[in-house]
């Protein structure tokens, strides 16, 4: 008897579910958590500038150049975007999300992709049960104002992967829409990379897009701060 009695009393001191309408501050929150899933950017990086944090001089000065990129950033007038590129957990991802949440916050249209996982979703395009056509999904991404590549260079450069990545750059390029990319590959290394024999002169008409199109934000610290937040945690 006694036991129910405290049960109910449990179930009466739960917290009634938010309603984010009640609430002005938790709804724009709410709705800029919905327009981050929408445009693509995965969980983790979702909390943007407030978890950067300037745990380097080149941190610091990285975090304040893409704020201030962010906060200026008009999409009628649109500048370079930038390339980040470092070696691996140096944090260009996570910067890269930061500048892609401000501008949602500031109401302009991203798109995020894993450039890999680009090319699997056009390549699944091609098959029969598809119900998107390639030319559908390379619509998708020249329509918003920022479309951000996130780990260009990973995936092998074939005619195929050049030829694709060129008419999205090309698109994008002839709307005068802003790109931005993380590598793992330097602007050298990059070049290197996408000049295959089997590449032809795809590949310098594409290098001069990108370098028409993005600048380098800056040097990353060498540190992969995963390794150093697992080693933290022995
Ligand atoms: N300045 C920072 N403040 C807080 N967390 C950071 C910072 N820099 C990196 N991190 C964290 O370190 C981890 C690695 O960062 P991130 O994934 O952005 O690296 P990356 O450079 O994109 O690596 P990769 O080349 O492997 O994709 C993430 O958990 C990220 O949140
Ligand atoms: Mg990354």
């Amino acid at each position: 008897m006694q036991e129910n009695t405290a049960r109910v009393i449990e179930l009466e001191e739960e917290p009634e579910p938010r309603d984010p309408f009640s609430d002005p501050a938790y709804l724009r929150n709410w709705l800029i958590e919905n327009d981050m899933i929408a445009a693509g950017i995965p969980k983790r990086f979702r909390p943007g500038f407030a978890a950067y944090e300037e745990r380097t001089p080149e941190c610091a000065f990285l975090r304040r150049k893409a704020l201030a990129w962010a906060n200026e950033f008009d999409p009628r007038d649109p500048t370079k975007g930038f390339a980040l590129t470092g070696v691996t957990g140096a944090g260009k991802t996570h910067l890269a999300a930061a500048i892609a949440r401000r501008l949602i916050e500031r109401r302009c249209s991203v798109m995020w992709v894993n450039t890999a996982a680009l090319f699997m979703r056009i390549r699944s395009t091609y098959g029969h049960d598809s119900d998107e056509s390639e030319e559908d999904l390379i619509d998708e991404l020249v329509a918003p104002d920022l479309l951000v590549l996130d780990d260009l260079g990973v995936e092998r450069p074939t005619a195929w992967v050049l030829e694709r990545l060129y008419v999205i750059l090309n698109r994008r390029h002839e709307e005068c829409k802003v790109i931005m990319f993380t590598s793992n590959y330097d602007g050298r290394e990059l070049t290197e990379r996408l000049r295959t024999p089997e590449a032809g002169d795809l590949a310098d008409r594409l290098i001069s897009r990108l370098v028409g199109m993005v600048e380098s934000i800056g040097d990353f610290p060498k540190k992969d701060w995963r390794k150093e937040a697992w080693r933290q945690r022995q």
